[in-house]
Protein backbone atom coordinates (compact mmCIF):
# COMPACT_ATOMS: atom_id res chain seq x y z
CA UNK A 1 0.00 0.00 0.00
CA UNK A 2 1.23 3.63 -0.73
CA UNK A 3 1.40 5.44 2.28
CA UNK A 4 -0.10 9.28 2.41
CA UNK A 5 -0.41 12.40 4.73
CA UNK A 6 -3.26 14.89 3.71
CA UNK A 7 -3.20 18.19 4.55
CA UNK A 8 -6.34 20.21 4.13
CA UNK A 9 -8.59 23.00 4.54
CA UNK A 10 -11.60 20.89 4.25
CA UNK A 11 -14.69 22.20 2.33
CA UNK A 12 -16.93 19.87 0.50
CA UNK A 13 -14.22 18.83 -3.19
CA UNK A 14 -11.29 18.27 0.05
CA UNK A 15 -14.13 15.77 2.01
CA UNK A 16 -14.88 14.17 -1.40
CA UNK A 17 -10.54 13.85 -2.05
CA UNK A 18 -10.43 12.27 1.60
CA UNK A 19 -13.22 9.77 0.63
CA UNK A 20 -11.03 8.76 -2.42
CA UNK A 21 -8.35 8.49 -0.68
CA UNK A 22 -10.04 6.23 2.40
CA UNK A 23 -11.74 4.15 -0.43
CA UNK A 24 -8.52 3.15 -2.61
CA UNK A 25 -7.51 0.03 -1.49
CA UNK A 26 -3.64 0.73 -2.57
CA UNK A 27 -3.48 3.54 -0.06
CA UNK A 28 -2.86 4.20 3.46
CA UNK A 29 -3.67 7.53 4.96
CA UNK A 30 -1.42 7.88 8.13
CA UNK A 31 -3.18 11.11 9.24
CA UNK A 32 -4.94 14.11 8.55
CA UNK A 33 -3.71 17.51 8.97
CA UNK A 34 -6.30 20.52 9.06
CA UNK A 35 -5.24 24.44 7.83
CA UNK A 36 -7.54 27.11 7.96
CA UNK A 37 -8.68 28.24 4.15
CA UNK A 38 -12.17 27.28 2.71
CA UNK A 39 -13.47 27.85 6.15
CA UNK A 40 -11.85 28.90 9.31
CA UNK A 41 -9.28 26.33 11.19
CA UNK A 42 -12.18 25.04 13.77
CA UNK A 43 -14.45 24.23 11.31
CA UNK A 44 -11.72 22.41 8.92
CA UNK A 45 -10.86 20.23 11.82
CA UNK A 46 -14.54 19.39 12.58
CA UNK A 47 -15.52 18.74 8.93
CA UNK A 48 -12.80 16.31 8.49
CA UNK A 49 -13.52 13.95 11.71
CA UNK A 50 -17.35 14.10 9.97
CA UNK A 51 -15.94 13.06 6.67
CA UNK A 52 -14.29 9.95 8.82
CA UNK A 53 -17.21 9.38 10.44
CA UNK A 54 -19.24 8.76 7.71
CA UNK A 55 -16.54 6.72 6.31
CA UNK A 56 -16.54 4.53 9.73
CA UNK A 57 -12.48 5.51 9.82
CA UNK A 58 -12.18 8.22 13.30
CA UNK A 59 -9.36 5.75 13.88
CA UNK A 60 -7.22 8.03 11.33
CA UNK A 61 -5.47 10.99 13.40
CA UNK A 62 -6.68 14.70 12.84
CA UNK A 63 -4.59 17.26 13.68
CA UNK A 64 -4.82 21.22 13.76
CA UNK A 65 -2.74 23.05 12.23
CA UNK A 66 -2.20 26.47 11.24
CA UNK A 67 -5.18 29.01 11.26
CA UNK A 68 -4.08 32.14 8.71
CA UNK A 69 -1.40 32.23 6.15
CA UNK A 70 2.26 33.18 7.07
CA UNK A 71 1.39 37.12 6.77
CA UNK A 72 -1.50 36.31 9.56
CA UNK A 73 -4.30 37.04 6.74
CA UNK A 74 -6.91 34.59 5.53
CA UNK A 75 -9.35 34.69 3.06
CA UNK A 76 -12.25 32.05 2.99
CA UNK A 77 -14.48 30.91 0.32
CA UNK A 78 -17.76 30.27 2.41
CA UNK A 79 -19.78 32.00 -0.58
CA UNK A 80 -19.15 28.32 -2.52
CA UNK A 81 -18.56 25.92 0.05
CA UNK A 82 -21.03 27.49 2.86
CA UNK A 83 -20.08 29.14 5.99
CA UNK A 84 -18.68 25.89 7.63
CA UNK A 85 -17.18 24.78 4.96
CA UNK A 86 -19.35 21.75 4.14
CA UNK A 87 -22.40 23.10 2.44
CA UNK A 88 -23.95 24.36 5.79
CA UNK A 89 -26.30 20.91 6.47
CA UNK A 90 -25.55 20.74 10.28
CA UNK A 91 -25.03 17.06 11.58
CA UNK A 92 -25.64 17.09 15.38
CA UNK A 93 -23.94 13.76 15.87
CA UNK A 94 -20.83 15.40 14.63
CA UNK A 95 -18.01 14.68 16.30
CA UNK A 96 -16.55 17.50 18.42
CA UNK A 97 -12.98 19.16 18.62
CA UNK A 98 -12.55 16.57 21.53
CA UNK A 99 -11.79 13.76 19.29
CA UNK A 100 -8.29 15.83 17.39
CA UNK A 101 -5.01 14.60 18.41
CA UNK A 102 -3.32 16.93 20.90
CA UNK A 103 -0.20 16.84 18.51
CA UNK A 104 0.21 20.14 16.48
CA UNK A 105 -0.56 19.63 12.71
CA UNK A 106 3.42 20.64 11.89
CA UNK A 107 4.75 18.47 14.16
CA UNK A 108 2.96 15.20 13.13
CA UNK A 109 3.71 16.01 9.57
CA UNK A 110 7.79 16.05 10.57
CA UNK A 111 6.99 12.87 12.85
CA UNK A 112 5.18 10.88 10.33
CA UNK A 113 7.17 12.08 7.47
CA UNK A 114 10.71 10.92 9.97
CA UNK A 115 8.82 7.96 10.69
CA UNK A 116 7.87 6.70 7.40
CA UNK A 117 11.06 8.47 5.73
CA UNK A 118 11.24 7.78 1.60
CA UNK A 119 7.49 6.27 1.84
CA UNK A 120 5.50 8.47 2.47
CA UNK A 121 3.61 10.51 -0.19
CA UNK A 122 1.63 13.81 0.93
CA UNK A 123 -1.20 15.34 -0.30
CA UNK A 124 -1.91 19.02 0.22
CA UNK A 125 -5.27 20.53 -1.27
CA UNK A 126 -5.73 23.77 0.96
CA UNK A 127 -3.23 26.59 1.37
CA UNK A 128 0.24 25.38 2.07
CA UNK A 129 0.77 26.98 5.09
CA UNK A 130 1.21 24.10 7.34
CA UNK A 131 4.13 22.79 4.59
CA UNK A 132 5.65 26.25 4.48
CA UNK A 133 6.18 25.60 8.34
CA UNK A 134 7.16 22.59 8.21
CA UNK A 135 10.04 22.64 5.93
CA UNK A 136 11.14 25.95 7.86
CA UNK A 137 11.22 23.74 11.13
CA UNK A 138 12.79 21.00 9.92
CA UNK A 139 14.81 21.75 6.45
CA UNK A 140 14.78 17.92 5.78
CA UNK A 141 11.16 17.19 5.68
CA UNK A 142 10.75 17.48 1.55
CA UNK A 143 13.30 15.04 1.33
CA UNK A 144 11.46 12.64 3.58
CA UNK A 145 9.00 12.43 1.51
CA UNK A 146 8.16 10.16 -1.44
CA UNK A 147 6.14 13.07 -3.59
CA UNK A 148 4.16 15.96 -3.31
CA UNK A 149 0.82 16.18 -4.60
CA UNK A 150 -0.76 19.98 -4.55
CA UNK A 151 -3.94 21.65 -5.77
CA UNK A 152 -3.39 24.68 -6.29
CA UNK A 153 -1.96 27.56 -8.54
CA UNK A 154 -2.98 28.28 -11.97
CA UNK A 155 -1.35 27.54 -15.37
CA UNK A 156 -2.78 29.95 -17.75
CA UNK A 157 -2.90 32.85 -15.14
CA UNK A 158 -6.95 32.44 -14.79
CA UNK A 159 -7.57 32.93 -11.19
CA UNK A 160 -11.18 31.92 -9.44
CA UNK A 161 -10.74 34.28 -6.32
CA UNK A 162 -8.81 37.00 -8.07
CA UNK A 163 -8.54 37.97 -12.02
CA UNK A 164 -4.80 36.14 -12.05
CA UNK A 165 -5.28 34.39 -7.93
CA UNK A 166 -6.49 30.60 -7.60
CA UNK A 167 -7.89 29.92 -3.98
CA UNK A 168 -4.99 27.85 -2.61
CA UNK A 169 -2.21 29.91 -3.76
CA UNK A 170 -4.08 33.20 -3.15
CA UNK A 171 -4.93 32.45 0.44
CA UNK A 172 -1.14 32.35 1.19
CA UNK A 173 0.69 33.04 -2.12
CA UNK A 174 4.21 33.42 0.80
CA UNK A 175 3.55 30.11 2.00
CA UNK A 176 3.31 28.67 -2.15
CA UNK A 177 6.47 30.11 -2.56
CA UNK A 178 8.42 28.71 -0.15
CA UNK A 179 7.03 25.12 -0.99
CA UNK A 180 7.65 25.81 -4.84
CA UNK A 181 11.46 26.89 -3.86
CA UNK A 182 12.25 24.22 -1.13
CA UNK A 183 10.40 21.22 -1.89
CA UNK A 184 12.72 19.11 -4.01
CA UNK A 185 11.18 15.69 -3.78
CA UNK A 186 9.19 14.33 -6.87
CA UNK A 187 6.11 17.47 -6.75
CA UNK A 188 3.08 17.49 -9.30
CA UNK A 189 0.76 20.18 -9.67
CA UNK A 190 -2.98 20.05 -10.04
CA UNK A 191 -3.79 23.42 -10.92
CA UNK A 192 -7.05 24.96 -11.70
CA UNK A 193 -7.27 25.00 -15.18
CA UNK A 194 -6.26 21.47 -14.79
CA UNK A 195 -9.85 20.51 -12.91
CA UNK A 196 -11.56 23.01 -15.38
CA UNK A 197 -10.47 21.12 -18.01
CA UNK A 198 -11.00 17.41 -16.38
CA UNK A 199 -14.88 18.46 -16.04
CA UNK A 200 -17.63 15.79 -15.28
CA UNK A 201 -20.60 16.29 -16.77
CA UNK A 202 -24.35 16.80 -14.60
CA UNK A 203 -25.56 13.97 -16.01
CA UNK A 204 -22.96 11.62 -14.46
CA UNK A 205 -23.40 13.65 -11.28
CA UNK A 206 -26.62 13.19 -10.77
CA UNK A 207 -26.13 9.11 -11.32
CA UNK A 208 -23.15 9.44 -9.18
CA UNK A 209 -25.10 11.57 -6.00
CA UNK A 210 -27.85 9.05 -6.29
CA UNK A 211 -26.17 5.97 -5.66
CA UNK A 212 -27.59 5.31 -2.59
CA UNK A 213 -25.63 4.47 -0.36
CA UNK A 214 -24.63 6.98 3.06
CA UNK A 215 -21.61 8.54 1.12
CA UNK A 216 -23.29 9.24 -1.71
CA UNK A 217 -26.63 10.65 0.29
CA UNK A 218 -23.74 13.12 2.52
CA UNK A 219 -21.93 13.97 -1.05
CA UNK A 220 -25.40 14.83 -2.29
CA UNK A 221 -25.73 17.53 0.98
CA UNK A 222 -23.11 18.80 1.49
CA UNK A 223 -22.49 20.07 -2.80
CA UNK A 224 -25.87 20.78 -2.92
CA UNK A 225 -25.20 25.09 -1.17
CA UNK A 226 -22.42 25.12 -3.99
CA UNK A 227 -24.25 23.71 -6.55
CA UNK A 228 -26.26 27.32 -6.59
CA UNK A 229 -22.85 28.75 -8.11
CA UNK A 230 -22.76 26.02 -10.68
CA UNK A 231 -25.56 24.60 -11.95
CA UNK A 232 -28.28 27.17 -11.09
CA UNK A 233 -26.18 30.04 -12.56
CA UNK A 234 -25.34 27.70 -15.58
CA UNK A 235 -29.19 27.12 -15.78
CA UNK A 236 -29.92 30.87 -15.84
CA UNK A 237 -27.88 31.58 -18.79
CA UNK A 238 -25.17 33.63 -16.33
CA UNK A 239 -20.97 33.17 -16.68
CA UNK A 240 -19.49 30.60 -14.34
CA UNK A 241 -16.43 30.88 -13.10
CA UNK A 242 -15.22 27.26 -13.85
CA UNK A 243 -17.13 27.05 -17.04
CA UNK A 244 -19.96 24.66 -17.78
CA UNK A 245 -20.38 21.63 -15.46
CA UNK A 246 -18.93 19.45 -12.45
CA UNK A 247 -15.54 20.27 -11.21
CA UNK A 248 -13.65 19.11 -7.64
CA UNK A 249 -10.80 20.41 -7.80
CA UNK A 250 -9.09 18.45 -4.75
CA UNK A 251 -10.23 14.43 -6.13
CA UNK A 252 -7.81 15.79 -9.27
CA UNK A 253 -4.48 15.63 -6.82
CA UNK A 254 -5.64 13.10 -4.72
CA UNK A 255 -6.35 11.05 -8.00
CA UNK A 256 -3.22 11.46 -9.29
CA UNK A 257 -1.41 10.33 -6.02
CA UNK A 258 -3.76 7.27 -5.58
CA UNK A 259 -3.45 6.16 -9.86
CA UNK A 260 -0.78 8.12 -11.60
CA UNK A 261 -2.53 6.67 -14.54
CA UNK A 262 -5.20 9.46 -14.32
CA UNK A 263 -2.98 12.12 -15.39
CA UNK A 264 -1.81 11.71 -19.24
CA UNK A 265 0.56 13.89 -19.17
CA UNK A 266 2.64 16.84 -17.63
CA UNK A 267 4.27 19.94 -18.54
CA UNK A 268 7.82 19.64 -16.44
CA UNK A 269 9.37 22.84 -15.40
CA UNK A 270 10.45 24.92 -12.49
CA UNK A 271 7.52 26.74 -10.82
CA UNK A 272 7.07 29.85 -8.62
CA UNK A 273 4.55 32.09 -7.70
CA UNK A 274 4.03 36.06 -7.94
CA UNK A 275 4.06 37.86 -4.45
CA UNK A 276 3.19 40.94 -5.36
CA UNK A 277 1.62 43.16 -8.42
CA UNK A 278 -0.99 45.10 -8.98
CA UNK A 279 -3.25 42.56 -10.25
CA UNK A 280 -1.34 39.29 -10.44
CA UNK A 281 0.12 38.53 -6.47
CA UNK A 282 -0.99 35.02 -5.78
CA UNK A 283 -0.53 33.81 -9.41
CA UNK A 284 1.63 30.40 -10.43
CA UNK A 285 4.58 31.64 -12.21
CA UNK A 286 5.70 28.49 -15.26
CA UNK A 287 9.43 28.92 -16.00
CA UNK A 288 9.34 27.33 -19.24
CA UNK A 289 12.67 28.97 -20.67
CA UNK A 290 14.55 28.21 -17.61
CA UNK A 291 14.99 32.28 -16.31
CA UNK A 292 14.86 31.26 -12.66
CA UNK A 293 17.30 29.09 -12.89
CA UNK A 294 15.91 26.27 -10.67
CA UNK A 295 17.21 22.73 -10.38
CA UNK A 296 14.02 21.61 -9.00
CA UNK A 297 11.22 21.57 -11.56
CA UNK A 298 7.70 20.73 -10.89
CA UNK A 299 5.29 18.52 -12.45
CA UNK A 300 2.19 20.78 -13.57
CA UNK A 301 -0.46 18.12 -14.82
CA UNK A 302 -1.73 18.82 -18.21
CA UNK A 303 -4.00 15.77 -19.20
CA UNK A 304 -6.43 13.80 -17.64
CA UNK A 305 -7.88 10.20 -18.31
CA UNK A 306 -11.61 10.81 -17.52
CA UNK A 307 -12.80 7.36 -17.20
CA UNK A 308 -10.06 6.02 -14.70
CA UNK A 309 -10.62 9.47 -12.74
CA UNK A 310 -14.27 9.07 -13.17
CA UNK A 311 -14.09 5.04 -11.86
CA UNK A 312 -11.73 6.80 -8.42
CA UNK A 313 -14.77 9.05 -7.85
CA UNK A 314 -17.70 6.37 -8.35
CA UNK A 315 -15.57 3.92 -5.62
CA UNK A 316 -14.88 6.64 -3.01
CA UNK A 317 -18.86 6.67 -2.50
CA UNK A 318 -19.32 3.09 -2.71
C1 LIG B 1 -9.39 25.24 -4.48
O1 LIG B 1 -9.97 26.25 -3.67
C2 LIG B 1 -10.86 25.68 -2.77
O2 LIG B 1 -12.05 26.41 -2.66
C3 LIG B 1 -11.10 24.27 -3.19
O3 LIG B 1 -11.29 23.48 -2.05
C4 LIG B 1 -9.85 23.90 -3.94
O4 LIG B 1 -8.87 23.41 -3.08
C5 LIG B 1 -9.75 25.51 -5.91
O5 LIG B 1 -9.21 26.72 -6.30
Amino acid sequence: QKQILIDVDCGTDDAQAIMMALAAPSVKVLGITCVGGNTPLDNVCKNVLRVLKVCKRLDIPVFGGISTSILGDRITASDFHGVDGLGDVPDPDAPGLECLQKEHGIDALIRLATQHSGQVSLVATGPLTNLAMAVRLDPEFPNKLQSLYIMGGNMESRGNTTACGEFNFLSDPEAAYIVLNDFHCPTYIATWEHACRSKLSWEWYDKWVNMGTEKANFIKKIYAHSLKYTRTSEKEGKVIVGGCGFVSCDSYAMAAAIDSATVTSHIECAVSVELSGKYARGMMVLDLIDDLKKKNKAFVMDGCDIEKFKALMEASLK
